[in-house]
């Protein structure tokens, strides 16, 4: 696929079914998440190809707390191992790595993992992936009106200056593209409190594909299935 117009500039995922993927098999849920990983990998070289500027995937929910702690504990450190295994590479590829959502609930070693290498790939342009970690849309608008509220309150702004950029711009998304595309997996038809204020005029595209078995061709159809649907409405 070439780099045209039409390519979406941000692509968001909601990588769901490592769980069932490694029920289907009789292997312990971690498995499923460590397959899971290598289906992150197979999506950022994809978005590398593709020119894709935006890549933002959900890998870790506010919910997502209320899992057993084991389950929590191993998600965390599978976080921390694939952030510093893969650092050189997001070097190697000028991919640029930011992380939204409640970042301090994380455990100290993987939030100093994440910020290191957040800092190490600040000034590169290629790729921007953004991993939702802690993350929960209710809760981030929620903190953007309690930053209204409060500016309002100081006198940096008035209610008249309260308006959709201004939301925009206080959540933790600020700066970035509204999604194009949003992708997910495993056959599910729910958005589970992922960017609901950005993805207003995205375009949703279901996979029945378990997240573990999801490949650069699928990522690839999924973009086509996007173009088909820009084509169509794009004359109107
Ligand atoms: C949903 O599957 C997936 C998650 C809760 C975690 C996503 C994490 C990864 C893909 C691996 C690590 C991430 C990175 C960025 C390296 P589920 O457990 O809800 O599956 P189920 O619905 O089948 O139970």
């Amino acid at each position: 696929m070439s780099n045209t117009p039409s390519i979406p500039q941000h692509i968001a995922i909601i990588m769901d079914g490592n769980g069932r993927w490694a029920k289907q098999r009789g292997l312990p849920r971690a498995q499923g998440h460590r397959a899971g990983a290598e289906s992150v990998r197979e999506v950022i070289d994809a978005c590398k190809e593709l020119g894709v500027k935006y890549l933002t995937l959900y890998a870790f929910s506010s919910e997502n707390w209320n899992r057993p702690a084991a389950e929590v504990s191993a998600l965390m450190t599978l976080l921390q191992k694939f952030l510093q295994s893969k650092s050189s590479d997001l070097m190697r590829q000028n991919v640029r790595l930011q992380a939204i959502g409640q970042l301090d609930r994380l455990p100290n070693s993987t939030r100093r993992t994440l910020d290191k290498i957040i800092a190490e790939t600040a000034n590169n342009d290629g790729l921007t992936l953004i991993l939702a970690l802690s993350y929960g849309a209710r809760e981030e608008i929620t903190a953007a009106a309690k930053k209204i509220a409060q500016g309002v309150l100081e006198g940096r702004w008035t209610i008249d200056d309260i308006d959709a950029p201004l939301v925009s711009s206080q959540l933790d998304t600020a700066g970035i593209p509204d999604p194009d595309l949003l992708i997910r997996t495993s056959g599910e038809m729910r958005v589970s409190n992922f960017l609901l204020w950005q993805i207003s005029y995205a375009e949703m595209v279901i996979v029945d594909r378990l997240w573990p078995e999801f490949r650069q061709g699928d990522l690839f159809d999924a973009v086509k299935e996007y173009q088909r649907r820009h084509r169509r409405f794009g004359g109107l």
